[in-house]
C-alpha cells in the first residue's frame, strides 16, 4: 500500500522545508520531497548563503587591501587564496544544509530524496537517481518548486566560462575581465565579488538604470558608487551574443532599440536577468494547476487552480526571496491545519548584499507617484551621522515616504553600511503600520547609524535635528 500523508511538499527550499517543519510542529503527517542531494534549495545550496560567504570574504579582501593603512593597520603583503575561500563558503552552506536536515528528524518530517511529480488526485510519485519510483498520498500536496535562471537566447550556459550565478560561485580563479548581463541583484552582488577579487567588470543592462526595482533616488546613487568602485556600466543595451573563442569571449552589444552594434572582450559572462518558475515535469496537467503566461503558478490564499494542491515560494507570485518563501510556507502550513495563516509583501524587505548595501521595504517613490498617492519624503544622509563619520562608511542615505494626511509609512530605501539590518525596524514599523512620527518619537541609541533613521522620520515630519 502506498505510504500516505497529510501533506507531501515537493521541493526542499526554503519555502519548502519551513512549510514542512510548521505542518510537523501542527502535528500533521509531512513528507518532503527534494531532488537536490542536500536540503535548502537554491537559497542554501547555490544562493544566498554561498554569496554572501563570498561577498564577506572579499569586502574584508578589499578592505585590508585599501583601507587597513588608513587606520594604521599593516598586514604585510596580501594574498588570496580562493581555494580555500571557496571552503570555507562550502563548508557554511554544509553547516546549513545539514542544520535542515536536523530540522526535518526533530519535527518528524519524513524526506524522500527524489523527483516528485503529480500523479493525479492526491498522489505524487517520486523518482529516485537510481531510476526507482513510488507513489505517495496526501490529502494536501504543496508545490515548492523554486525557480531557475532566465536563459538569454545566443548565450549558451557552460558554467564555465558563460555561466549563471552557479558556476560565477564555483570559478576556478579570478578572471581579468567579467561581464555582467543584467544590473539586478545577482548581478551586482556576484560583480563586486570578482570585482573585489581583482576583475575588470563591465554590467550591460537593458534599461537605463541599475537595479530597476529600487526608488529611483537609491539606484541614481548606488550607480555612481559603483562607478567609483570601477565598475564599467553599458546601459539601455542588450546583448545579442556571445562568441566563444579559443582565448576568450567576444560580447557583441546593441542598443536596446536596436542599432550601434559594439563589441568587447571578456574571459568569463555571467548571465543574470532574473529568475523563472521551475516547474518543468511536476505533473501539473493531471490534476489541472494552471500556470500564467510566466509560468508562475497563480494562488489565492496559496491555493491552486486544483483542489488540494498549493503552491508557495518562487513558483507562485510575489517577491522571488527565501525570507517570502520562509514566510508563504509557514503561512501555507496553517492554513492547512485550519489555523489562519497569512503574508503582507509590502512588509516583505528586500536587501541587495553590496558595499555598500541597500535595502528597501513598502512601496517606491515612483510606484507612488503612479498610484497618484499623495506623500510626504524626509531624507537624511549618513555623511551626517556620527556612527558613520567614525567608521569612514559615510556613503549613502535613509529615504522614507509617508502618507501625507495619515503619516502612515508607505515605503523605506537605504542605501549606507549595514542598511540590511536596519530595514528590519521599518519593516516592523510597517507590519505595526506605524507612522514616520512613531519612529522620529522613538529613542534611538548614540552614535548609531540607525540615528540616521530616525533623523529621516523627523526629514518627513520637517524636523530634522543633526547638522
Ligand atoms: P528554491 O530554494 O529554489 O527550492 C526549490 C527546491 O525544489 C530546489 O531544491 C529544487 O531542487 C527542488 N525541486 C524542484 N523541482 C522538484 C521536483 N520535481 N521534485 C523534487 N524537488 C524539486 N533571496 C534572499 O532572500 N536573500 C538572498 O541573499 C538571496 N540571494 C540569492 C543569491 C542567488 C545567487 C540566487 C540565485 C538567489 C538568491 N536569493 C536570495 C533568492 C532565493 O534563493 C529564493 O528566493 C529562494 O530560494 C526561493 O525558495 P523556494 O523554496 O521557493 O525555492
Ligand atoms: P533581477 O530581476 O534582479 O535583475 C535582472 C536585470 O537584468 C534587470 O535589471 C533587467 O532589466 C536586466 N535584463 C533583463 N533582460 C536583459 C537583457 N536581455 N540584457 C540586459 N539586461 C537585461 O534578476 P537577477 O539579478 O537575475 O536575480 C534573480 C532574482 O534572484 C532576484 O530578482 C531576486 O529575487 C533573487 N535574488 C535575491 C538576492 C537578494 O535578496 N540579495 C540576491 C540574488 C538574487
Amino acid at each position: 500500500m502506498a505510504d500516505s500523508f497529510d501533506v507531501i511538499i515537493i521541493g526542499g527550499g526554503p519555502g519548502g522545508y519551513n512549510c514542512a517543519i510548521r505542518a510537523g510542529q501542527l502535528g500533521l503527517k509531512t513528507a518532503l520531497i527534494e531532488k537536490r542531494k542536500t536540503l535548502g534549495g537554491t537559497c542554501l545550496n547555490v544562493g544566498c548563503i554561498p554569496s554572501k560567504a563570498l561577498l564577506h570574504a572579499s569586502e574584508l579582501y578589499e578592505e585590508a587591501d585599501k583601507h587597513f593603512a588608513d587606520m594604521g593597520i599593516g598586514v604585510g603583503e596580501l594574498k588570496l587564496d580562493l581555494d580555500k575561500m571557496m571552503a570555507r563558503k562550502a563548508s557554511a552552506v554544509k553547516g546549513l544544509t545539514d542544520g535542515v536536515a536536523f530540522l526535518m528528524k526533530k519535527n518528524k518530517v519524513k524526506v524522500f530524496h527524489g523527483a516528485g511529480a503529480i500523479a493525479g488526485k492526491g498522489k505524487v510519485k517520486v523518482t529516485g537517481e537510481d531510476g526507482e519510483a513510488q507513489t505517495l498520498e496526501a490529502r494536501h500536496i504543496v508545490i515548492a518548486t523554486g525557480s531557475e535562471v532566465t536563459p538569454l537566447p545566443g548565450v549558451e550556459i557552460d558554467e564555465e566560462r558563460i555561466v549563471s550565478s552557479t558556476g560565477a560561485l564555483e570559478l576556478k580563479e579570478v578572471p581579468k575581465k567579467l561581464t555582467v548581463i543584467g544590473a539586478g541583484v545577482i548581478g551586482l552582488e556576484l560583480g563586486s565579488v570578482w570585482r573585489r577579487l581583482g576583475s575588470e567588470v563591465t554590467v550591460v543592462e537593458y534599461l537605463d538604470r541599475v537595479l530597476p526595482g529600487m526608488d529611483g533616488a537609491v539606484s541614481k546613487a548606488a550607480r555612481k558608487l559603483f562607478e567609483k568602485q570601477g565598475v564599467k556600466f553599458q546601459l539601455s543595451r542588450k546583448v545579442t551574443g556571445v562568441k566563444t573563442g579559443k582565448d576568450g569571449l567576444t560580447v557583441v552589444t546593441e542598443a536596446a532599440d536596436g542599432g550601434d552594434e559594439q563589441s568587447h572582450e571578456a574571459d568569463v559572462v555571467l548571465v543574470c536577468i532574473g529568475r523563472r518558475p521551475y516547474t518543468e515535469g511536476l505533473g501539473l496537467d493531471t490534476v489541472g494547476v494552471e500556470t500564467d503566461k510566466r509560468g508562475f503558478i497563480p494562488n489565492e490564499h496559496f491555493k491552486t487552480s486544483a483542489d488540494g494542491v498549493w503552491v508557495i515560494g518562487d513558483a507562485t507570485h510575489g517577491p522571488m526571496l527565501a525570507h517570502k518563501a520562509e514566510d508563504d510556507g509557514a503561512a501555507c502550513a496553517e492554513l492547512i491545519a485550519g489555523k489562519a495563516g497569512h503574508v503582507n509583501y509590502l512588509a516583505t524587505p528586500n536587501v541587495v548584499y553590496t558595499f555598500p548595501e541597500i535595502a528597501s521595504v513598502g512601496y517606491t517613490e515612483e510606484q507612488l507617484k503612479e498610484q497618484g498617492r499623495k506623500f510626504k519624503a524626509g531624507q537624511f544622509p549618513f555623511m551626517a551621522n556620527s556612527r558613520a563619520r567614525t567608521i569612514h562608511q559615510t556613503d549613502g542615505m535613509v529615504k522614507i515616504l509617508a502618507d501625507a494626511k495619515t503619516d502612515e509609512i508607505l515605503g523605506a530605501h537605504i542605501i549606507g553600511p549595514h542598511a540590511g539590518e536596519m530595514i528590519a525596524e521599518l519593516a516592523l514599523a510597517m507590519e505595526f503600520r506605524a507612522s514616520s512620527e512613531d519612529v522620529a518619537r522613538t529613542s534611538h541609541a548614540h552614535p548609531t547609524l540607525s540615528e540616521a533613521i530616525r533623523q529621516a522620520a523627523m526629514g518627513v515630519e520637517g524636523w530634522t535635528m543633526q547638522m
